[in-house]
């Protein structure tokens, strides 16, 4: 998209709207480079977030009870063991996305050709979704460690609006995030942390909890880090 469409040339508005237009090309820009240059600059394994093994969320997954053909879309995938763990369960409609292109080129490389090739790859951002919003029907959403990032109140609900129009009747939302006890950045960048009333509140009464839990996780630098896990079921 150009910019140069959206910038006024109107001297009493330009300096307002113009200002304010370069501001979100620019963030935008910035977010998905910084990203970018996290996955980049590391080895998976050592980011501080990396799971070898999935296991909080394989856990939430199995009382889902999914068919093999569920739609499964792993929103701010990053270079997550997950992928690989629902492939070998046999799932067969994964859905991966992340706003950098350099975190799905890494986790595309750690898999083999054959399985990657049965993946389908969105790179988009959640809070401006474009080809997001055209999926349907999905039977889980899978967040974790993404949600938490987004600070402002516009951004949660971009996030929330998209979940709510594309996840179906019936289908479920796992969401893991740093917990009220959790740290104040990941990253480098602010994080919004929360508890399950909190998302509860966010998706609102047309979500039931199933299940939700707080959980430690251990970084590959021995460090910890404090989650909620949540399992909510859209009831209508
Ligand atoms: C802390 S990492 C977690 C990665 C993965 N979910 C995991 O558990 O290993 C956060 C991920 O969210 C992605 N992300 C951040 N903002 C995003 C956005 N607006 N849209 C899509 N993905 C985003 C980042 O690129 C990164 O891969």
């Amino acid at each position: 998209m150009s910019l140069s469409k959206f910038i006024i040339k109107t001297p009493k508005l330009k300096n307002l709207f113009n200002f304010a237009v370069l501001k979100t090309f620019k963030s935008n820009r910035d977010l998905k480079s910084h990203w970018d240059k996290t996955y980049d600059r590391a080895e998976i394994e050592n980011l501080g977030w990396y799971e070898e093994s999935p296991e909080p969320s394989a856990s939430l997954i199995k009382k889902c009870n999914l068919k093999k053909n569920a739609v499964i879309l792993n929103v701010g995938v990053g270079a997550s063991t997950l992928i690989e763990e629902l492939l070998s369960q046999g799932y067969e409609n994964i859905i991966a996305n992340d706003i950098s292109s350099s975190a799905i080129q890494k986790l595309k490389t750690r898999m083999d050709k054959q399985q990657s090739d049965k993946v389908s790859w969105i790179i988009d951002d959640l809070t401006k979704p474009i080809d997001l919003m055209k999926l349907k029907k999905i039977d889980l959403w899978h967040d974790r460690a993404v949600l938490h990032f987004f600070s402002t109140e516009s951004e949660q609900d971009k996030y929330f609006d998209l979940l709510k129009t594309i996840v179906k009747s019936g289908g479920f939302v796992i969401i893991a995030a740093f917990n009220l006890n959790g740290a104040k950045k990941c990253s480098g960048l602010p994080v919004f942390r929360y508890n399950k009333e909190m998302i509860q509140g966010k998706l609102g009464n047309t979500f039931e909890l199933i299940e939700s839990f707080d959980y430690t996780y251990t970084m590959p630098s021995e460090d910890t880090r404090e989650y909620i896990y949540t399992l909510f079921k859209r009831i209508n």
